[in-house]
């Protein structure tokens, strides 16, 4: 990568050139590769880019507020809550890449009624290079994407050839807060993922509650800082526990946490058991569902990172 004052000057040239007065859109998750992607695309062309996040209903604790927040001053933020209409969909589903089928083809469908709205001749993507490379190099660097309605759009990956660490660099030189530059890698579908089996409301709040404490814990060790993602995994186990005097039958939550340059491979390292120890007993305790929490101990490979 060039400097990164330098790749970010060339970036804005060539969006700005290229979009010149037209419209642009980009789905943003609030990860830190379409932030980044994002806040490029509208130095280069102001309100002209619409910035869609989109609320599965499927979202961590505080995320919507979260990216609402840091990015609406500098955005022409747009968003969208379309919960409703992904979990109709999801209901009853139980496989995970059914459900990531599902998810991608709402998402596409929302995205599109925005990108009508607006008259978006260009879509921005936040693409890095373990992107395409773990795609075997299919996506190609100029192409045109045509949406179910027949919508075509010209796409602009500003940042396609860069690695994460470079990514991050480059969200700090362009003003990003540090809580954004460094945050973990979450998943496009979100908690869907995160738990085994069927979707319910009751699920999505356990893991929602599960996933906010392990967040929590391991910022407050500090280890945000060099974990390479850290969550809770609801399982669709059910084993007995006691809880006072009384036995109890809930479920059994799965705490993963590696350490990853780009996610093609992942360790788990050695964690302070104190840290382990405390998540585990404030899952229990503050999520009355929850009678057991298990640590996974396998590095990628053999395992992969989620566990759906
Ligand atoms: P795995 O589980 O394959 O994950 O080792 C590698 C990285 O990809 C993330 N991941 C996803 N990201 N949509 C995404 O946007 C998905 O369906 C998805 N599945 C896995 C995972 O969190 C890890 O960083």
């Amino acid at each position: 990568m060039l400097n990164p004052a330098d790749f970010i000057k060339e970036s804005i040239m060539e969006i700005k050139n290229t979009v010149k007065d037209k419209k642009a859109i980009i789905a943003l998750s609030g990860g830190v590769d379409s932030s980044v992607a994002s806040v490029i695309a509208a130095e280069a062309i102001g309100n002209n880019l619409t910035a869609v996040f989109v609320d599965h209903g499927l979202l961590r604790e505080g995320e919507a507020e979260y990216v609402e927040t840091t990015f609406q001053d500098r955005l022409n933020f747009r968003f969208v809550d379309a919960s409703a209409e992904f979990l109709r969909k999801l209901d009853g589903v139980e496989d995970p890449e059914e459900k990531r089928m599902i998810i991608g083809e709402v998402f596409i469908r929302v995205f599109e009624r925005v990108a009508e709205e607006v008259g978006a001749e260009f879509l921005v993507q936040g693409t890095i290079a373990p992107d395409w490379i773990e795609s075997e190099g299919k996506i190609k660097s100029h192409h045109n994407v045509a949406l179910p309605h027949g919508l075509v759009l010209e796409v602009l990956e500003p940042i396609r050839e860069l690695y994460k660490d470079e990514v991050r660099i480059l969200g700090s030189e362009l003003g990003l807060p540090e809580h954004m530059t460094q945050r973990q890698p979450y998943p496009g579908p979100g908690l869907a993922v995160r738990i085994a089996g069927v979707i319910t409301p009751e699920k999505i709040h356990i893991c929602r509650k599960a996933n906010a404490i392990v967040e929590e814990e391991v910022h407050k060790e500090g280890l945000d800082k060099t974990l390479w993602q850290y969550f809770a995994v609801l399982t669709n186990t059910k084993v007995t526990g006691v809880k006072g005097d009384i036995r109890d039958y809930g479920y059994l939550v799965v705490l993963r946490m590696v350490e990853s340059l780009d996610a093609m491979t992942a360790d788990v390292p050695e964690l302070p058991w104190m840290m382990v120890k405390t998540i585990s007993q404030r899952i229990t305790a503050e999520i009355p569902e929850v009678t057991h929490v298990a640590l996974s101990v396998s590095d990628k490979p053999p395992s992969t990172i989620e566990l759906a």
